[in-house]
C-alpha cells in the first residue's frame, strides 16, 4: 500500500513539474475554410521553406485543387522550380547538403503540424515558432527561438517580421512568457505579420491531412443523414407495434 502511495505521489509530482515547463504558446485560431488564408499560405510556404524542406507528400495541383486555384494560376504562382503542376513538392537540396550546411537536415514538412502536438496544439506550436525567432549572436544564424531552442534554422521570414530581441530572457526559462522588441523592421506590421504567421499555420494544418476539409463537408451530410434516418426508423416502428399494445 505505501508503495502505491508513493508511486502515486511520483506520477502526480511529475506532472506537476511537465506542467510547470511547459513552453508558453500562443492560439493560432486558424480557420481551414478561410481559402484566402490557405492560398497566402501555400504563397509563403513555397517562396520560403521549399528551398530547403520538401513536402513530399503533397502535390502542387492537389494544393491547388483544395484551395480552388486553377492549374495554370498554381504554374503561375506556386512553382518556382522546374517542377510540373503534378509534381510533389520536392526539395533540390539533398539531405546530406542539408546535414553539412545546418547541422542537421531540414525535416519534411507534409505532415509537421499533426507532428507538433493533437488538436490545435500543433497549430499553436507552428504559429508561435514563426514569432518567436530573436537575436542570438552565441548562434550559427544570429537567431534562437523561444519554443525551439537553439534552432538550426535560420529566421526565414525576417525580411517581413524584421528582427527582434528577447527582452526577458532569465524569465523565460522559468516559464514567462516571453516579450520581444524589434530591432530592425520587416516589410510587415506586427498585425500583418501575425497574419502570415496564421495563414502559414494554416495551410501547414491543411497540408497535414489534405482529406480533412473535405471529410467536413461529408460529415455534415452524415449527420442530416442520420436525423433523416432517425424519424423513418421511429415511425416504421410505430406502424409495426400499433396493432400489438
Ligand atoms: C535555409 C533553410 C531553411 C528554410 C528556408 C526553412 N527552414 Fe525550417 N528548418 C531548417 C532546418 C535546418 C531545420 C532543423 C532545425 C533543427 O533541428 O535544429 C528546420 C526546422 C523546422 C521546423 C521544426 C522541425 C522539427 O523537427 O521540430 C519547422 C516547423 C520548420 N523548419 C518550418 C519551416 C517553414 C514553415 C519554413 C518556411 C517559412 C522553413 N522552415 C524554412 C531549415 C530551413
Amino acid at each position: 500500500m505505501k508503495k502505491i502511495i508513493i508511486a502515486l505521489v511520483m506520477v502526480s509530482l511529475s506532472g506537476l513539474v511537465s506542467a510547470s515547463m511547459k513552453l508558453h504558446l500562443d492560439e493560432a485560431n486558424i480557420d481551414l475554410h478561410d481559402k484566402a488564408s490557405l492560398q497566402r499560405g501555400a504563397k509563403l510556404f513555397v517562396n520560403y521553406c521549399l528551398n530547403c524542406h520538401s513536402a513530399a507528400y503533397m502535390r502542387y495541383n492537389r494544393a491547388g485543387k483544395d484551395l480552388g486555384i486553377s492549374d495554370k494560376l498554381v504554374k503561375e504562382n506556386l512553382v518556382f522550380s522546374d517542377a510540373k503542376v503534378g509534381d510533389l513538392m520536392k526539395v533540390a537540396m539533398t539531405v546530406e547538403d542539408g546535414a553539412s550546411w545546418f547541422g542537421t537536415s531540414p525535416p519534411d514538412l507534409s505532415v509537421m503540424a499533426r507532428a507538433k502536438g493533437a488538436g490545435s496544439e500543433g497549430a499553436n506550436w507552428l504559429y508561435t515558432y514563426f514569432r518567436s525567432f530573436y537575436v542570438d549572436e552565441s548562434r550559427p544564424f544570429g537567431v534562437n527561438n523561444t519554443v525551439f531552442k537553439d534552432v538550426g534554422m535560420p529566421h526565414v521570414l525576417w525580411e517581413l517580421q524584421g528582427m527582434q530581441k528577447l527582452l526577458n530572457a532569465e524569465e523565460v526559462k522559468h516559464g514567462a512568457t516571453p516579450e520581444f522588441a524589434l530591432v530592425s523592421t520587416g516589410s510587415m506590421t506586427a498585425e500583418e505579420y501575425d497574419v502570415a504567421a496564421r495563414d502559414l499555420t494554416n495551410f501547414m494544418v491543411y497540408m497535414g491531412e489534405p482529406s480533412q476539409l473535405k471529410r467536413r463537408s461529408v460529415g455534415v451530410w452524415v449527420l442530416l443523414f442520420l436525423v433523416f434516418f432517425f424519424f423513418v426508423s421511429y415511425a416504421l416502428k410505430k406502424e409495426y407495434w400499433k396493432d400489438i399494445h
